[in-house]
Formats: C-alpha cells, sequence, structure tokens
C-alpha cells in the first residue's frame, strides 16, 4: 500500500511513519508537512533517507501541492493540524486555515486521485468536557469548547460530509491524550519532563484536578494501523487508554522519577475554558478490530521520561529561539505572580 500521511514530522505523524515503515514491508509512504513550528525533521531521522519514504514540504490547504502528493496514493492519514489548545486561545486563524480548509483541500484531492480510504486523525476535544463520571463513546454529541476542538469538530463534520455525499471512504478517529517520544514540549508532558530536568518551574494550571486519559503514542499508531486496513467506511472509532489521571499527579511522577522536589510545581493562572475531564470508552474499536493498548502507563510513562533525559540535544534544540517568546508570553506573567509548591 502507498500511503500519505500529512502532519508526518509532528509528535503522532513522525512515530505512526516510523510505525508503518517497521511493520509494513511492502508499503511506501509520502510525508507531507509544513514544518511549522511544531514540525521538525529530526524527528524522522532515520527513516527520511529510507528508500520506501519522500518527504514533501508543503501546506494541506494548498491544492496545487496536495494534488502533486497524492499522486498514485492509496490512502491518506490526515493528521496534519494545528494542535495547541492554548494557542488557539490566542489567535484561531491558522486553526480554521489548516484544521478545517485543508481538511477539505485534501478530502476534494482523494475523491479526484481515487483514494481508496481516507483515515482522519480527530480527537476526544470534540465532546466537550466530562463530569466526575461517564465515558465519551462514538455517540456523545459534539460540543467543543476551545476554538482548536472546534476547529477539530468541524474538520469531522466535513468528512462525514465527504462520506454521505460522495461516497468517499472515510473513517475517523478520536483519541485521548498522548504521550512518548518526539512531542513537542508545549504540551503537559513533555514541558514538564524537560523544565524539571533543568529545575525550572512546572506551571500547572488551576488546581490541578483536572483529569486526561493518557495512551502511549505507539498505541495510538497500532490502532490508527488497525483502522486504516480493517476499519469500516463511514464510521468513528473512540482510542483511549482507561487511564485516567489528574494533572498533578502527572506532575507528582515526573518529579518523583527525576529526584526533584515537588515544591518545583506552581499552581498558575488557569487556562480559558479549560476542559475538566476527558475519559474514552474504547469498547467499540476493541470488539470491531481487535485493538486494546499494550503499554501499562507506569512503564510508558518511565520510558518517556528516559527518552527526555537521553535525547537532550533534541528539545533543547527545540526549546529556543521563537519557543522562548512563547514561553514567555504564555508563562511570565502566570509564574511571577504564581503560589509556591503543592
Ligand atoms: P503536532 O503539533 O506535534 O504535529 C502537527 C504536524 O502538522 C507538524 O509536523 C506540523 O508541521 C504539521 N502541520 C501543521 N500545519 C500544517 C499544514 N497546513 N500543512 C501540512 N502540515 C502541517 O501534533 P500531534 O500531537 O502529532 O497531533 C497529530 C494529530 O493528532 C492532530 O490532528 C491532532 O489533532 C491529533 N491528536 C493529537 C493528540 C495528542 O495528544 N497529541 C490526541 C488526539 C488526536
Ligand atoms: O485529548 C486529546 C488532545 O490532547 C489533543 O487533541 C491535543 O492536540 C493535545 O494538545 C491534548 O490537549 P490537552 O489540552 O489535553 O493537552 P495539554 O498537554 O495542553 O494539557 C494537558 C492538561 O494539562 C490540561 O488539563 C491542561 C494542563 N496543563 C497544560 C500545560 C501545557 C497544565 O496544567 N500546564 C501546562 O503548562
Amino acid at each position: 500500500m502507498k500511503l500519505l500521511i500529512t502532519g508526518g514530522a509532528g509528535f503522532i505523524g513522525a512515530n505512526l511513519v516510523r510505525h508503518v515503515l517497521g511493520t509494513h514491508p511492502t508499503d511506501s509512504v509520502v510525508t507531507l508537512d509544513l514544518l511549522t513550528y511544531a514540525g521538525n525533521l529530526a524527528n524522522l531521522e532515520g527513516v527520511l533517507d529510507d528508500p520506501r519514504h519522500r518527504f514533501v514540504r508543503g501546506d494541506i490547504a494548498d491544492a496545487g501541492v496536495v494534488a502533486d502528493a497524492i499522486t498514485g496514493v492509496d490512502a491518506v492519514i490526515n493528521l496534519a493540524a494545528e494542535t495547541h489548545v492554548d494557542r488557539s486561545i490566542v489567535d484561531a486563524t491558522a486553526f480554521l486555515r489548516t484544521n478545517v480548509v485543508g481538511t477539505q483541500v485534501l478530502l476534494d484531492a482523494a475523491r479526484r486521485g481515487g483514494v481508496r480510504r481516507f483515515v482522519q486523525v480527530s480527537t476526544d476535544e470534540v465532546y466537550g468536557s466530562l463530569g466526575p463520571t461517564g465515558q465519551f463513546t462514538e455517540e456523545s454529541p459534539l460540543l467543543p469548547n476551545s476554538p482548536y476542538a472546534a476547529s477539530k469538530c468541524a474538520a469531522d463534520c466535513l468528512v462525514r460530509a465527504a462520506h454521505q455525499t460522495h461516497g468517499l471512504d472515510a473513517v475517523i478517529t478520536r483519541c485521548s491524550n498522548n504521550y512518548g517520544p518526539y512531542q513537542f514540549p508545549e504540551k503537559l508532558t513533555p514541558l514538564f519532563i524537560t523544565n524539571a530536568l533543568v529545575d525550572e518551574p512546572l506551571p500547572l494550571y488551576g488546581d490541578g484536578r483536572h483529569v486526561r486519559d493518557w495512551l502511549h503514542v505507539s498505541d495510538h499508531c497500532r490502532a490508527l494501523d488497525q483502522v486504516l486496513r480493517t476499519g469500516r467506511a463511514g464510521e468513528v472509532y473512540n482510542i483511549g487508554g482507561g487511564n485516567e489521571r489528574q494533572n498533578h499527579d502527572i506532575a507528582a511522577i515526573i518529579l518523583r522519577a527525576l529526584e526533584k522536589p515537588a515544591t518545583l510545581v506552581r499552581h498558575v493562572e488557569d487556562r480559558l475554558g479549560h476542559d475538566r475531564r476527558y475519559a474514552i470508552d474504547a469498547t467499540k474499536i476493541e470488539a470491531a478490530l481487535g485493538w486494546t493498548p499494550a503499554l501499562p502507563f507506569e512503564d510508558g510513562i518511565q520510558q518517556t521520561i528516559d527518552w527526555y533525559r537521553t535525547h537532550r540535544a533534541w528539545w533543547e534544540a527545540v526549546k529556543s529561539g521563537a519557543y522562548l517568546d512563547y514561553y514567555e508570553a504564555m508563562y511570565g506573567d502566570r509564574l511571577r505572580a504564581a503560589k509556591g509548591g503543592e
């Protein structure tokens, strides 16, 4: 099979490119990625010069670029997106262009190009926020709360419309929070690990009791591969680890593993519209496609902490230049106004 993986220089995309090339010896991959601040060719180290892999730098919202990249492709997995909730709160423009317009450009090109399968990598955030009990199922209402979630929700609707109206063979996945290697250190786990490694404060939003359902990126990649090959056209599949944790527990696990003091935690001003709890019911993908998570959280988080500890050059290069301006804008005032440790 020849695959087009968009966003393949980002966190999940790079792990997926590696997974596909490593597990399917007759598959080939075209990676289409704009290399925004979140994209990084270093994430593809080791597979960039694989003869079964071609990297194309380009924008999924550019119809000409997409028409070229999609030529001869059997299936598309769309991971290209603006992905950080906090950035979408500051300015949603790029989220609408990439996540909404870009997805429609890809859908049109897939239809014209006779692509046999389109996998839209969506998120559990389209369902909004849960109270203390319950889980998101595929039938849960779409109630996005952040501009990021709203843009992903719009993309899901466009994918559904392409299937319903044009008969495009399309499938949507909605996964919970991923952690693992090559994640941009604006997200909770890589930010807290890399800050702890250099004794910088860990900025915990609000009371720190918000809940996320954590899944190792390798399990997400296995699920995407399974959906690609055996999922049913027109279906939505939730993907989750059944592993709910409060954010302050994540901070504590990281600090303990690195033998750093709990006083590094700073309770800072909360995120606007902060979703309280996510939890995924993954019964459908488990029953229909036989996927289950393989890596227990305790092992996965330890491996992840070790990866950032031993890949200092990777994240030091990322945490420079424009990142430092971002960090000051996002956290400067919050940290200066913050209360001390837990
Ligand atoms: P990421 O931010 O690490 O990577 C996104 C990639 O998309 C980057 O390489 C970037 O350069 C590329 N990109 C951005 N705009 C582009 C454009 N216009 N054209 C081409 N490429 C462009 O994101 P991630 O965490 O790897 O997420 C990948 C996908 O998975 C996203 O669609 C996201 O919504 C979804 N998702 C992420 C998580 C998570 O926990 N990270 C969970 C569920 C779903
Ligand atoms: O649920 C899937 C989603 O998970 C994906 O669709 C998104 O692309 C991905 O970014 C992630 O969204 P979250 O907003 O849940 O992830 P983030 O890492 O930004 O935050 C996780 C939790 O940690 C959330 O409750 C906010 C909190 N947080 C985050 C940061 C960056 C902090 O307390 N401090 C921080 O500095």
